[in-house]
């Protein structure tokens, strides 16, 4: 009968629904504050790629960048309550957290290069740390690099003198606000996406970046100066919600830890030479005056900031820091 024929068609769709809920792809918000040409920006990208092609599309990572979901302290909030999955966050950004061994990656020359710092990252103290924010709910998938900053203002830095009462823009760290008061600068911590304004608009005169953060946010065109210091680093934890990670599939997870591993790569690969290029393209933008430190105002530099080390051990912790010591020596 009519009748029978439709309870049947009408039990055939409802058999239907939960099958094509199961089709439904996996979504993994991305969100970062940096530009997409950046090395974190193309990380997240092959990550997005390689997570569609390892699951055959059943995870769809939606990557948000420039803080257009979340800046700085949103987005680690928002983490933790679940709104996105994924973030980046320089490792500078940990401490707030209750996490502060994290700011020993913020030490002012800790390290000498990126063979320094991948001792580090890739060894026990590494995964020592990533393992400390599981306890926040966050689990710690990889780390990406960035590189080794300059410091910029609209007069030269060249001598430790030059530092002195000029206004700095920070990260949110304790040990970058010491790493400033030690050379006499007044540190103000802003989120990343403000900082170009706070330039512009004489907020702050100054700033801290490895040059692709500063050239990719066009710093460089309201920063008439810039020192090639390399005092120190800043480079990214990549982190998850733990409850939504250790949730998946474990075939999904399998999939998606290949897919990190891939993009890591790509994020590592191109860190070093990004920088470079920004660099070069600052100096092309003829808009900022590129100081080479030479070799006795770098040793000077290094002289006011190392005391940071000692003056910031109880709080970051004694033991971390002379397990990296060890690490890169
Ligand atoms: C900053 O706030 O300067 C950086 O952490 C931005 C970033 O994510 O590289």
């Amino acid at each position: 009968s009519l009748l029978r024929r439709s309870l049947v068609t009408l039990a055939a769709t409802a058999a239907l629904v939960p099958a094509a809920f199961a089709q439904a792809p996996i979504v993994i918000k991305f969100s970062h504050v940096v530009a997409q040409d950046t090395p974190k920006g193309k990380g997240a990208e092959f990550f997005a790629k390689r997570a569609a092609e390892l699951t055959k599309g059943r995870v769809k990572v939606e990557v948000y960048p420039n803080s257009q979901l979340y800046k700085d302290k949103e987005e680690m909030e928002a983490l933790q309550l679940g709104s996105v999955q994924m973030l980046a966050p320089s490792l500078s950004k940990f401490a707030p957290l209750g996490v502060k061994e994290f700011e020993a990656f913020d030490l002012p020359f800790i390290f000498d290069d990126y063979a320094d710092l991948h001792a580090v990252t890739n060894g026990p103290v590494g995964q020592k740390l990533l393992k400390k924010l599981e306890s926040r709910g966050i689990t710690g998938l990889a780390y990406w690099d960035n590189g080794f900053k300059v410091m910029s203002a609209n007069k030269p830095l060249k001598s430790v003198e030059d530092y002195k009462g000029v206004k700095m823009r920070i990260q949110s760290s304790k040990v970058l606000d010491a790493q400033m008061r030690a050379v006499g600068a007044v540190p103000q911590v802003l989120a990343f996406s403000e900082t170009y304004q706070a330039l512009q608009t004489g907020v702050v005169d100054g700033t801290e970046n490895p040059p692709s953060n500063l050239y990719t946010q066009k710093m460089h065109e309201v920063q008439k100066h810039l020192s090639v210091t390399n005092h120190g680093y800043l480079g990214y934890a990549v982190v998850v919600n733990k409850k939504f990670w250790d949730g998946l599939p474990a075939d999904i997870r399998a999939a998606l830890t290949k897919a990190m591993a891939d993009a890591t790569k790509v994020a590592n690969d191109t860190a070093f030479q990004d920088n470079q290029d920004a660099l070069a393209k600052v100096k092309a933008s003829g808009k900022t005056t590129i100081h080479q430190p030479t070799m006795a105002e770098r040793f000077l530099l290094k002289k006011a900031m190392f005391p940071v080390h000692q003056q910031m051990s109880s709080r970051i912790g004694q033991e971390t820091i002379s397990e990296i010591y060890k690490t890169t020596n």
